[in-house]
């Protein structure tokens, strides 16, 4: 079980927080404004500051917190599709799961260690974008969360707060933390980001749509197979293989597990699946294809159709077969979160009731991830691109003008043409 095995917490994590009225820590503040002294966008020689955005679901901190995640989470139909009842049927599904959720957070400790990561990786990769692309530092590390704090009007405050936009300008980068692309994570976290620049920065005073001085902003939208990810998820793996005897090591099943999407999604033409195999196969390519290996689906909720097969089924009926070596690897995620530590570690890996059923650790505070996230954010800062050219291709069955727009934005008027 995870929670048996060292979760080691770097130390700096561990130490008290003590929370502002915009959701991010007084130490995380401090450190910024250690870092950046005021921010001068107006000084037009440099290119920096830059502002470098995770974006990532989030997730409670707390399990006092747990009722207005879900309420969010369930209220967002680009991630639960409820159709026109969503605003009728979001709520009262997150009210009735709420104490079962709970319960969850708090076998894991209390709550979710998703935003301790999520800021501790980006300030760490922040130190070394300074290092290597001096020319945009320095950079100011942020965190929004789709569903829980800090959210994204949370962040776009600090920003404009911080001396981005206002008239000042500046650069930010969206950089998201779901290594593949789906329109139900990454795009919806777009869309919420759209949101709140069209109604923080949308209009000036005077009603006009200028946008001279706004945040300049640029997406980093996907990285499913760069090869630092894949060293980091190769890694882990390795060392997890290590724990069984070596004339065992090579037919231990590796059995990679990411969330599930509704099959209403997947049908929509959504990336994401494709991705997610872009990254398995990288990795396997990484360890000589050593092992046998599947990829299976874990997470769905409701009666509904979804993308299978299912992770939990997946390692019964392997487990049934005699099959009784395997190693679990969360390859969607970049941080520990209650799909890893409650689901794999106390769901799934405790209904297998065998010693050989283990998981690789999660990318968390792995140093090759964080050089692996500072070399994707310098590839993008030097070739000065909006988003992907991906990005700008909407899924075939899309009908979502919010999509559109969306994408034309952050395609900006360069490309805004090719968004079909
Ligand atoms: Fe994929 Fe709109 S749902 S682009």
């Amino acid at each position: 079980m995870a929670l048996c095995r060292p979760f080691a917490l770097p130390r700096q994590l561990l130490r008290p927080v003590v929370r502002s009225s915009l959701g991010y820590n007084t130490e995380q503040r401090n450190s910024f404004a250690t870092a950046v002294p005021p921010v001068t966008q107006d000084a037009t020689s440099s290119k920096g500051p830059t502002a470098m955005v995770f974006l990532n679901m989030g997730g409670p901190s707390t399990t006092g917190e747990v009722e207005d995640f879900l309420s969010r989470l369930f209220a967002d139909g680009d991630l639960i599709p409820l159709g026109r009842l969503q605003t009728y049927l979001g709520p009262l599904i997150a009210k009735r799961r709420t104490p079962k959720i709970q319960k969850q957070y708090a076998d894991i400790g209390g709550g979710s260690p998703i935003r301790k990561w999520s800021e501790y990786q980006c300030q760490e990769m922040c130190k070394l974008l300074d290092k290597l692309n001096p020319e945009s530092a320095p950079h100011k590390p942020y965190v929004a969360f789709r569903y829980a704090a800090p959210l994204t009007e949370e962040m776009y405050t600090q920003l404009l707060d911080d001396g981005f936009g206002r008239g000042k300008g500046g650069r930010a980068v969206a950089f998201t933390q779901y290594p593949q692309y789906s329109c139900s994570t990454t795009g919806s976290s777009l869309n919420e980001l759209w949101k709140w620049r069209n109604r923080l920065e949308g209009k000036n005073a005077n009603g006009s749509q200028d946008s001279t001085g706004t945040i300049q902003w640029s997406v980093i939208d996907r990285w499913p197979t760069h090869p630092g990810l894949v060293e980091a998820f190769a890694k882990n793996i390795e060392d997890q293989l290590k724990t069984y005897p070596e004339d065992k090591r090579n037919s231990v099943v590796l059995l990679f597990s990411a969330h599930s999407l509704p099959m209403s999604v997947v049908n929509r033409g959504d990336p994401y699946p494709a991705e997610v195999a872009a990254t398995v196969h990288a990795v396997m390519q990484r360890l000589n294809f050593s092992n046998p290996y599947r990829l299976c689906w874990q997470s769905q909720v409701g009666p509904s159709a979804w993308l299978g097969a299912q992770t939990s089924d997946t390692v019964q009926e392997y487990v049934k077969r005699g099959q009784t070596d395997i190693v679990l690897v969360p390859i969607a995620f970049t941080s520990d979160h209650i799909e890893t530590l409650y689901e794999l570690d106390l769901e799934v890996m405790e209904e297998a009731n065998s010693p050989g059923v283990k998981r690789a650790e999660s990318l968390n505070g792995s140093p090759i991830f964080i050089q692996a996230l500072a070399d994707i954010a310098q590839e993008h800062l030097r070739k000065g691109e909006k988003c992907s050219r991906q990005m700008t291709l909407r899924c075939q069955g899309c009908k979502s003008d919010r999509c559109l727009e969306q994408k034309k934005f952050f395609a900006g008027e360069e490309a805004s043409s090719l968004v079909v």
